[in-house]
Parts: structure tokens; sequence; C-alpha cells
């Protein structure tokens, strides 16, 4: 089993690609994105050469990892660009563990997209035999934990997570 593409009812994800710098750069510039990942004082909307190395860390993870974060498009015509998200190992309080992720652009939010890409990314670690995700939202950002538990995770406890507290979930699958 590849992870390197997911579909769902609406939308298809790919492994990213160098020619998505762009799609990162809008994504991650975003002021309303970045409100929610990277809040005052943590550096708000990414700059174009930030945005370009956060695509270089994903395409570092797919190349150790047989799963990743996906570039994410409508799979309806016209392949509207929705986001970025998908599965990203990390270390939290030196555990390592496999993070389901998302980030949705402002233009495609209020229609479930976030819920759909959570659910396709817990269901792709089911695949992988990933025995457990976790997933982590601002402690302000309810939308955002509403994703998480709609795919099934539960709050575990609240963690400090880049120098924020942050909601933190976990769902052994
Ligand atoms: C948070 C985010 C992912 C939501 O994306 P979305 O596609 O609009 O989300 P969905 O439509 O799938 O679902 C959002 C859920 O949150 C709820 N919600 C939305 N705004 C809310 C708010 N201000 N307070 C409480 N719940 C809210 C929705 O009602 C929905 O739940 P419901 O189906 O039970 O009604 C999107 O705003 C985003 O990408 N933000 C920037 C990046 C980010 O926050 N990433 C997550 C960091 S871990």
């Amino acid at each position: 089993m590849t992870g390197a593409e997911i579909t769902t009812a609406r939308l298809r994800g790919e492994r990213p690609r160098v020619e998505h710098g762009p799609l990162y750069e809008d994504l991650f510039g975003s002021d309303a994105v970045a409100a929610t990942l990277w809040p005052a004082p943590h550096g708000g909307p990414r700059t174009p050469a930030e945005a370009h190395e956060l695509l270089a860390q994903d395409l570092a993870h797919w190349q150790d990892e047989e799963f990743g974060p996906w570039i994410v498009f409508e799979s309806a015509a016209g392949a509207r660009f929705v986001g970025h998200g998908g599965l990203r190992r990390g270390l939290i309080e030196d555990e390592a563990i496999v993070e389901v992720l998302y980030a949705v652009h402002p233009d495609a939010w209020g229609r479930g997209y976030a819920t759909e890409l959570a659910r396709a990314a817990v269901q792709r670690a089911r695949e992988l035999t990933v025995t457990e995700v976790v997933g982590f939202a601002l402690t302000t950002n309810r939308a955002s934990q509403r994703v998480l538990e709609k795919a099934g995770l539960r709050f575990e406890r609240t963690v400090e997570h880049a120098r924020l507290a942050h909601w933190f979930g976990r769902l052994t699958l």
C-alpha cells in the first residue's frame, strides 16, 4: 500500500512536488491560516522562502516514509486547490508520534473538507498499520479540535507545543 495519493468523496490528494511551491506560498502566507497555526509572537504568515522550506520538509518526509502530508484539490472538474494535510511523523514530549494534520485554504472553509481530509488520513494510517495517531490544535481553535474529534481522536491532555498551549488528542487504531 502506498500513501502517495488519496481520494475521498470530494477530494484528491497527491504527494507534494517542487512545482507545488506557489500553493504552499498561497496557503501558508495567508493571514487567516497563520492566525491559527502560528499566532503572534510565532511569526504570523510565512514568507515565500519559509513556505518553500515547509515544502522541502514535506519532500524530505516523503523520501523517508511511505506516507506524509498531501497537497489537496477538489476532485470535481476544475480541481480547485483545497489545502494541505495528511500524516506526519514527529516528536512530542520525547514521544515518537504520527500526527494527523491539515490546513485548508480560507476560500474552502466551512464545507467539511478538513474533516474529510482528517478522516482519510486516519483511514490511511489504518491501512499502513500505524498503531495510533495524535492531533494538536491551539486551545483556542475550537473548529480544529472539532475536526480531530470527528476524525475519532479524543482529548488526552493540554500540551505545550511550539511554546503555545495545545489541545492534544489521540486515537488508538
Ligand atoms: C480549522 C480548519 C481546519 C477548519 O476547516 P474546515 O474545512 O472549514 O472544517 P470542517 O468544515 O471540516 O469542520 C469544522 C468543524 O468545526 C466547527 N466550527 C467551525 N468554526 C467553529 C468555531 N469558531 N467554533 C467552534 N466550532 C467551529 C464546524 O461547525 C465543524 O463542526 P460540525 O461539523 O460539528 O458543525 C480551517 O479553518 C483551517 O485550515 N484553519 C487553518 C489551519 C488550522 O487551523 N489547522 C489546524 C491546526 S492543528
